[in-house]
This record gives C-alpha cells, sequence and structure tokens, in this order.
C-alpha cells in the first residue's frame, strides 16, 4: 500500500521538478525559444549567454546531421554546425509554444547552414511557412537568416519546410524572441526581415545581450555618406525609455552630410512592384550643438505619398515609422529643415525595413485541430503528413482527411482505415462536430463504442467493422442506424454483442437503469428524494418549477442586471469568472458565467445544468436557474458567504472572524463540514438512480455558507452513469493532482470509490489544515499529503499531524476516529474502500462520541440524512 502511494508521489515530485527545472532555465533569457536543430545536447552560447536546446519536444519526424568537416573549424556559431534534414513528408513542422501564447507579438528567426552536409555541394531550395502562410523561399546561396515579426494567431506557432522537389530540406536553428506589442504593429499580416542596419556601425553584428529583443544590427556604410564621430557613449544612449530600445551600441554611431544643405538618399530597387515595405528609421542626437541650435530633419518619399519631420533631443532616440510604400523605386531622402550653413546637417543612426506579408490562409477551426492533435496522439499516428495545420494550406492537407473549406476550414471526413490502431476508441473523435464520415475499421480497436459518437450531428458513415470491439451498441447509435441517417458498419467484431437486448449482458440488478445516450442519461436521473423535495416545495413556494425538464430560464439582459453589469468578480474556474449578484427578491446569488471560447465547456456547463436542476439536497450547493441564449451561457447559484473550505484552513479568509466564527476553523467545526459533505456525497451516490460521481471532490469545491454550513459545489465533471460494474470508463483525464485516485491513473476507471478516495484527503486536510500536495518554504520540493503523514500516523503519533492552528484545542478519540476513517478512505485500492454511507455513519458516531468528550457541545442537529431540506 505504501509502496503504491510512494511511487505516485514521486512521480509527481518528478513532474513537478522538471518543470522547475524548466523554469529556470527559462529565466536567464525571459520568454526566448532557442532551439539548435539536429544537436545533441542543450548548452548555453558562451558569446550571447543564450541558452540552446536540442529540438527534442519540438518535432517528431527527420534526421539530425552535422556539417561537413570542411567547414566545422571555422570560426561559425555552434548552432549553425549541426541540423535537421527532412528526408520524408512534404511537410515538416517545427510547434513552438512562448509563454505569452497568442495575439502577441514576437520575432522569428530561422536558420540555415549548407555547409554541403550532404556532400553532395547541392543546396537545396524549399519553402518556409508560418503556420498556414508561405514566409519565404530558402535559397542558401542567398542567405541564412531569415526572420519575421509576427503576431501569434493561435497558443502553438509552427514553423514549417516544404519540400518543392529541389533537394531535401532542413533546418539549422530556429528562435523566438517575445517583443513589446507596441512596437513594429502593422494593421494585419507580418513582417518579413529585409535589411536592419547598424549605419556608420562596425563590420560586425550587435545582438543580445546589447540588445534586449536580439535583433541582429549589421554594421553598414553608405559610401556617399559622411562618417559622424560617435560623441558619446552606448550607455548615454542605453538609460532611455524608448519602446523600440535600439542599442545605445548601435545608436551611438551614425553617418550624416557634409552641411545642412546636402541631403541624403537611400533607395530601394524592389523585385516585384506589387511588394509592400514598411520602414523603421532610428534616430538620436550623440553630439552636443551650440546653444540655441536642434537638430531638425524631415524624411521623405520622393513620390510625397511619406514625410514626416522630427526634432532630435540630446541622447534621446526616436523612431520614424513609414507608411507602407510600394513601386520599382523606393526613394527616400533625409534633409535638413532648415538648408542654411551654420545649421546641423542630417543624421542617420539606424533603420530597419520589412516587407509586408499578408494572411492569405486561415487555419483550420482549433477545436478540429485540438481534436486530431490528441487523437494523433493517443495512437500514435504513423502518417508523414500529419504534421502543421490539418486541412490547410489545402494541398498539404492532412492523408486520410477531407474538409470544407469555409471559413474557418473543417474536417468533414476522416478515414483511419487499416492505420494500426490500437487501444479504445478515442472521444476526442466526438469533437469533430463536422465531421460526416469516420472510418475506423480494419484495426484492433477494443473496449465499448463511445455513445457519444451518436453526439455527432451530421455523421453520416460509420465504419468500425474488422476490430475487437465489445459491450453492446448505444442504443442511440442503433436509433440513428434504424432511422436511416447513419450508415453503421459493425462486422467482423466477435465480442461486440449487436442483438437488443443485450443477451450476454444481462445487467443483474434489474432495476438499473441502462445507459442510453448521454443527453438522454441526463435526463433519466432521478434522484429519489429530489422528488418528494420538489413536490414539497411546489406546496410551499408555489414553485412554477417542475421536475427535471425546465427551470426558470433567464434572459441574458436579466442576467447583466442582476450582476450590476457583471461588477463584483467572485471567483474564477475552470469555465469562467463568477459574479455576485442579486435577484429581485435581493437574494444573494453566485453567477457563473461560461466564457465563450471553449465548446468543451460549453458540453460540460450543460451537463452541470441539467443535473442541478434536478438534483437538491442541503449539502449540494443549488441552481437557482440558468441562461442559454445562443453565445452567452450563465448558471445562477445560491450565494455561499464564507467561500471555500481551502481559504478557511489556509487562513486566506477575507471575511473578518467574529465570536462565532473566528478566524480558524474549530475543531467542531471541522466535524460538522466532513458530517456536511460526506452527507452531500452520500445523496449523490446514493440518493440518485443512477448514480452520480462527482469527479473533482476536492476543499476547493466544498463551499461553506453564512453559518458554515458546507455544501458540495461544481457538478462540471460529474457524469450519471450505470453499467454492472457502475464503472464509467473514461478517457480524458478529470480532477486535480492530489486528489486523483492513485487507481484511477493506472487503470483509468473512474468508480464511486475514486470520490471516497478524494474525500479522504479532504478529511487529511481538515485534520491537518495542510493542502493535498505540500510544498516546502522555498517551493523547490513538493510532497503528497501521504507521503508525510502516513508513516508519522503509523508510528502512533498524531499529535505532529494535527493543524497547528488548533492550538491542541481537540478531542483526541474523535481525532484519532478521523484519521482512521481519512486512512480507510485512501487505501490504493477501490476494493479496500468502504462505500460512502458507511463513512458518513462513522463520521456521526465521532461527532456523538465528541459531545460526550471534554469539550461543551453546541446543539448537534443529526440530520437522519436521508431527510432533504427545502431551501
Ligand atoms: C489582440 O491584441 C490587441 C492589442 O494588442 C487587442 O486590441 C485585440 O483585441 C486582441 N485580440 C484578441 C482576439 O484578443
Ligand atoms: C568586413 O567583413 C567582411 C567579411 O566578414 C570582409 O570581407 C570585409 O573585408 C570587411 N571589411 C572591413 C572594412 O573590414
Ligand atoms: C509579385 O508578387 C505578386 C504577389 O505576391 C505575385 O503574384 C507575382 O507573381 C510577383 N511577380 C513577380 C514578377 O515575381
Ligand atoms: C533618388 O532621388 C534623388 C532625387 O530626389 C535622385 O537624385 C537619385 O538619383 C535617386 N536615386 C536613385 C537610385 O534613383
Ligand atoms: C549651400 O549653402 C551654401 C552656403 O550657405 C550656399 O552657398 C550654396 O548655394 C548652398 N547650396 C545649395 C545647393 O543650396
Ligand atoms: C475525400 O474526397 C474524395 C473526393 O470526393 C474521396 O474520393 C475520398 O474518399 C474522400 N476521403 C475521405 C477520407 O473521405
Ligand atoms: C477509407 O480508405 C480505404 C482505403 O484505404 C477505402 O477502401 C475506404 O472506402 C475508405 N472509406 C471511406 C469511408 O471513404
Ligand atoms: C502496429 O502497432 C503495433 C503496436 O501498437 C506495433 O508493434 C506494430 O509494429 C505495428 N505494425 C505496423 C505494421 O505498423
Ligand atoms: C471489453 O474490453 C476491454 C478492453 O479489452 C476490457 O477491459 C473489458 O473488460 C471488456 N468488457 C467486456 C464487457 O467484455
Ligand atoms: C467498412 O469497411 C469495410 C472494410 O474496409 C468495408 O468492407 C465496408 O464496405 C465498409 N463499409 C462502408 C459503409 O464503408
Amino acid at each position: 500500500m505504501e509502496r503504491s502511494i510512494t511511487a505516485f508521489s514521486f512521480a509527481l515530485v518528478a513532474a513537478l521538478a522538471s518543470a522547475l527545472v524548466l523554469m529556470v532555465q527559462a529565466q536567464l533569457n525571459p520568454g526566448f525559444i532557442s532551439i539548435d536543430c539536429g544537436a545533441q545536447n542543450s548548452y548555453t552560447d558562451y558569446v550571447t549567454n543564450i541558452d540552446f536546446f536540442t529540438d527534442k519536444g519540438f518535432i517528431e519526424s527527420g534526421e539530425s546531421m552535422q556539417i561537413s568537416t570542411k567547414f566545422i573549424g571555422q570560426q561559425f556559431r555552434q548552432w549553425l554546425k549541426n541540423l535537421r534534414r527532412f528526408p520524408s513528408g512534404m511537410r515538416n513542422c517545427y510547434t513552438l509554444k512562448p509563454d505569452k501564447g497568442k495575439n502577441n507579438t514576437y520575432l522569428i528567426r530561422a536558420s540555415f547552414w549548407y555547409a554541403d552536409y550532404d556532400d553532395k555541394n547541392r543546396p537545396p531550395i524549399f519553402d518556409l511557412y508560418i503556420d498556414v502562410n508561405h514566409w519565404d523561399t530558402v535559397d542558401n546561396s542567398d542567405k541564412t537568416h531569415y526572420e519575421i515579426v509576427y503576431v501569434a494567431q493561435r497558443d502553438d506557432i509552427q514553423v514549417c519546410l516544404v519540400n518543392i522537389g529541389q533537394g531535401v530540406p532542413f533546418i539549422s536553428a530556429l528562435e523566438l524572441r517575445p517583443l513589446d506589442n507596441s512596437i513594429y504593429h502593422i494593421e494585419s499580416g507580418f513582417l518579413r526581415l529585409w535589411k536592419r542596419y547598424d549605419v556608420g556601425g562596425p563590420n560586425s553584428t550587435i545582438r543580445y545581450p546589447d540588445d534586449v529583443y536580439d535583433r541582429i544590427w549589421e554594421g553598414w556604410n553608405s559610401p556617399f555618406w559622411l562618417m559622424l564621430n560617435p560623441g558619446t557613449s552606448a550607455s548615454d544612449l542605453s538609460n532611455n525609455n524608448d519602446e523600440y530600445k535600439v542599442p545605445g551600441e548601435v545608436l551611438r554611431t551614425a553617418q550624416t552630410a557634409s552641411d545642412a544643405n546636402t541631403t541624403l538618399f537611400y533607395c530601394l530597387l524592389p523585385d516585384n512592384v506589387t511588394s509592400k515595405f514598411i520602414w523603421f528609421f532610428h534616430f538620436a542626437e550623440t553630439q552636443i550643438l551650440p546653444s540655441g541650435q536642434q537638430r531638425e530633419l524631415t524624411v521623405s518619399t520622393r513620390d510625397g505619398r511619406f514625410e514626416e519631420t522630427v526634432g532630435l533631443e540630446y541622447l534621446k532616440p526616436v523612431t520614424i515609422v513609414s507608411t507602407p510604400v510600394s513601386g520599382s523605386q523606393i526613394n527616400f531622402s533625409f534633409k535638413a529643415t532648415t538648408m542654411q550653413s551654420g545649421y546641423p546637417p542630417p543624421i542617420i543612426n539606424a533603420f530597419e525595413f520589412f516587407q509586408i506579408k499578408e494572411l492569405l490562409n486561415a487555419p483550420t477551426a482549433q477545436d478540429d485541430v485540438k481534436a486530431l492533435t490528441s487523437t494523433k496522439a493517443e495512437y500514435t499516428v504513423n502518417k508523414d503528413s500529419w504534421q502543421g495545420d490539418p486541412c490547410v494550406p489545402r494541398k498539404f492537407a492532412w492523408d486520410g482527411m477531407n474538409c470544407s473549406y469555409g471559413n474557418p476550414p473543417r474536417v468533414i471526413s476522416l478515414n483511419l482505415s487499416s492505420s494500426n490502431l490500437s487501444g479504445i476508441i478515442s472521444s476526442s473523435l466526438s469533437n469533430l462536430l463536422e465531421l460526416e464520415s469516420l472510418d475506423l475499421s480494419n484495426n484492433q480497436l477494443t473496449g465499448a463504442i463511445p455513445e457519444t459518437l451518436a453526439n455527432l450531428p451530421k455523421l453520416r458513415i460509420l465504419n468500425l467493422s474488422g476490430n475487437k470491439l465489445n459491450g453492446s451498441v448505444p442504443n442511440a447509435l442503433k436509433r440513428r442506424h434504424e432511422d436511416k441517417t447513419l450508415d453503421l458498419s459493425l462486422n467482423n467484431n466477435p465480442d461486440l454483442c449487436q442483438e437488443s437486448p443485450c443477451s450476454k449482458k444481462k445487467a443483474k440488478n434489474s432495476f438499473l437503469v441502462p445507459v442510453v445516450a448521454s443527453v438522454s442519461v441526463v435526463f433519466v436521473v432521478i434522484c429519489v428524494l429530489s422528488i418528494g423535495l420538489i413536490r414539497r416545495k411546489r406546496t410551499l413556494e408555489s414553485s412554477e418549477r417542475t421536475l427535471g425538464l425546465k427551470n426558470r430560464p433567464f434572459k441574458y439582459e436579466e442576467v447583466s442586471r442582476i450582476t450590476g453589469n457583471f461588477g463584483q468578480v467572485i471567483g474564477e474556474g475552470g469555465f469562467g469568472k463568477v459574479y455576485l449578484g442579486a435577484l429581485d427578491n435581493s437574494t444573494v446569488v453566485a453567477v457563473k458565467i461560461l466564457s465563450e471560447s471553449s465548446k468543451q465547456g460549453y458540453k460540460e456547463f450543460q451537463a452541470e445544468a441539467r443535473l442541478l436542476m434536478i438534483v437538491h439536497h442541503r449539502n449540494l450547493v443549488s441552481l437557482f436557474g440558468y441562461c442559454n441564449e445562443s453565445r452567452h451561457m450563465a448558471l445562477i447559484y445560491e450565494y455561499m458567504a464564507n467561500g471555500n473550505l481551502r481559504q478557511h484552513l489556509s487562513g486566506k479568509v477575507k471575511i473578518p472572524p467574529t465570536e462565532d466564527h473566528p478566524k480558524v476553523l474549530t475543531w467542531s467545526k471541522r466535524l460538522h463540514i466532513a458530517v456536511d459533505a460526506a452527507q452531500g456525497l452520500d445523496y449523490l451516490h446514493n440518493g440518485c438512480k443512477p448514480p452520480i460521481i462527482h469527479r473533482d471532490l476536492k476543499t476547493t469545491n466544498i463551499l461553506l455558507n453564512e453559518d458554515f454550513q458546507a455544501k458540495i459545489a461544481d457538478f462540471g465533471l460529474s457524469r450519471a452513469f450505470a453499467t454492472e460494474n457502475d464503472i464509467y470508463v473514461s478517457t480524458c483525464p478529470a480532477g486535480t493532482p492530489g486528489y486523483l485516485d492513485p487507481e484511477f491513473q493506472s487503470s483509468g476507471n473512474i468508480t464511486k470509490k475514486s470520490d471516497v478516495y478524494s474525500f479522504g484527503i479532504i478529511l487529511f486536510e481538515l485534520i491537518t489544515g495542510r493542502p493535498a500536495i505540500m510544498r516546502s518554504r522555498d517551493g523547490s520540493t513538493t510532497m503528497h499529503i501521504l507521503e508525510w503523514l502516513i508513516p508519522i500516523v503509523e508510528s502512533g503519533d498524531i499529535h505532529s499531524i494535527m493543524d497547528p492552528r488548533l492550538k491542541g484545542e481537540f478531542d483526541i478519540n474523535s481525532a484519532w476516529k478521523l484519521v482512521e476513517i481519512a486512512m480507510s478512505c485512501t487505501r490504493p485500492t477501490a476494493i479496500q474502500r468502504p462505500d460512502i454511507n458507511h463513512v458518513l455513519a462513522e463520521l456521526k458516531e465521532s461527532l456523538v462520541s465528541k459531545s460526550s468528550g471534554s469539550f461543551e457541545m453546541t446543539s448537534l442537529e443529526l440530520h437522519s440524512d436521508i431527510a432533504p431540506i427545502a431551501r
């Protein structure tokens, strides 16, 4: 028993530790992603102090190579010495996950140094893509660095190499640098760097750490301009608040004209007259001018479409951004505004220019991408083409897939026939909501057919033949097959029961309601107690509520009014924000708004709403109503004035303590909270048919009302279930680390006993005051609560584990009793753990034993657990 707990905790500690290592490393160059493609080891570059990582975890395909030994001795940077090449697949993609995620601006630089790595002396030519759009054509005779400024469209950024039949694509290094969102800002599209010049600079480059954004500045001089003597040091120019943060080293050098009536010209002859360019000119006064004089100059294009005048102040950098310009000849002039002798001539310190590239292609709908990515990971699908965006660009769409090309593109058919898939049918497939055809035939798929497949509204073809599926066919699919909206093939699944009713699988308990589709299950859930409750309520309040189907729907305007136009946020959960509100009769409520973004959340939200409508108990947080108006979804709950149990145990309570309710929860309150929570859970498990498994019980889900009565909240992950063995086979991990049943983690089976395990952890938190996952003071190590306390308890010492904030004020007998109960709940295998009704009985006993002990007792109301009280 101990071993399995320790193994689990160890894995947890290891995971947290490795996360920590990554964080520490990232700290050195914050937000930088620097990949030395094809390298065997990570290292810190000794010149720049930038940490370079191998490409492990960023890409799955390709081969690691080294440049030719002919070149290895050259003083090139380490990251150019290895490379990764891609002999197979049309498109191969690196996936970058920048810390700041989408809608932020990044500099992305890809480097390619062929250096005859394949002894063919023939550098390949291939295409480079940023997400689904063409970035550049890589031609090594031209240059090694390709750089863009890009606003991330998604949290992930993909950099793809595309084989265009002119040699094997390869890459040497890939770098990402976060930029300030206010600089290099354009209306749409992205910026492809042409040149970045440090005018008058040395014959070398300047980059990080001189440049905090790690731009690479090339020293450059015009033969037609004069050199300006650097009149100042780099550090004089570095202490400024200019947002472009051009390094002082770059700004201190400049070029100029001989006198004030000479104009400087810079001319570009683009190879394509339709290309649009944008310029960033950086100026700084480095000279001390005679008093009363200021250098002022006008930057303009010859055709007069752009003109801007700027006055320079000593040591104050300023950047002029041009409008987008195009043409066969782009000719910028820099002239002094006062062209008289004695006035200062124009100068130029640095400039950059970019081509504006349009985002011509829109990516596939994100939900589809997510679903396919997890399907790919679950089955380790072995297809070269399964990289980058699934549908876009069209010519690189993944094998075995067809898409519709609306905005956004969607996946409409998926054919994974004969793809050597094994394991169960992935639940992710049920998230491809536009799917019309799904062919999984001739694989080694096992387990039951997920009923969620019936939720795909447009599915017309489902071919599951030639697998090893078992169990029975979900009724919802059968029905769709019978009414001919679905072409369903199930042949050659020897263990699959296709008759109805299923003779092999007759339920032992005939009263169990068989599972239909998840949607209908929700309506089948009937909590025996709630019938009585609702009836009573009706007579008491002449409520208009009817059982199950209709609670009071709220209009979105009403929700807005109730919450005072969403004035006060009181919490934030997985679904979205929770606001404080007041109903018209001034009842205070908590309003949970589902954020518009997640479809996944939407499903859970609906499940929760429907369940809560019919589940009523004094120890479960009640639902007053809900709002479901197209894009606006909200749940209106009773307000729990005293927040959650975790806050109280950790002492982070905002409400000022009173005599009745001191800051630290007394032992007696803790026992009552334990009994309350057990009653709530007992109701879910044993008062409802089919039973409801909470799946995410934790102290932050135990809420306290103004009387410190505890109620269980958040049924978002609940699923009604009823199978022979009371097992719900879950493929999507649910729950919270620290509370997760160790058996669930290995088997994926969620049972009532998984909740009992979580409940045991909650009991231990009540006893010790500590969180389920304990952290050392400096945050460097973590430990699971059980790992810590089991050895202490087994040594017979209970005082050492008790919450020190109780200051020894607890009844030792009830404390032992509680520890015993909690131990039994957290046994490693489900079968060893008691049912919650047993736990409840024991807890009540401890309340009674406590009351006969040395403590004075508050009024002890033992609710004959069955009778729920109408609110
Ligand atoms: C993206 O950021 C810009 C400002 O940086 C903001 O105006 C815009 O609303 C954001 N868009 C999204 C979708 O978050
Ligand atoms: C600048 O460097 C390049 C190569 O790095 C070299 O060919 C050139 O002669 C150098 N110019 C000067 C003025 O040092
Ligand atoms: C110029 O660019 C446009 C748009 O990118 C492209 O369609 C056209 O073929 C290019 N012309 C030449 C000569 O490359
Ligand atoms: C740029 O314009 C100036 C006059 O405005 C002209 O003298 C110069 O020759 C032009 N440069 C090029 C390369 O055409
Ligand atoms: C430049 O200035 C000098 C002296 O102020 C003047 O003689 C000359 O004509 C000017 N040249 C031009 C091209 O304006
Ligand atoms: C995609 O569409 C083509 C043409 O309609 C069809 O031949 C092919 O079977 C489809 N692929 C899938 C996976 O449905
Ligand atoms: C799936 O692909 C196989 C060949 O790989 C083909 O026989 C089958 O008809 C396809 N299924 C559908 C639904 O198009
Ligand atoms: C099929 O998958 C199994 C493991 O899932 C693997 O051992 C086997 O080599 C695969 N067969 C083929 C032909 O890819
Ligand atoms: C169905 O198959 C799964 C996986 O092979 C197995 O765990 C399960 O016990 C089987 N169920 C039945 C009812 O045979
Ligand atoms: C399902 O797949 C099997 C094997 O690939 C094939 O024989 C059968 O015709 C398919 N059925 C449909 C409806 O595509």
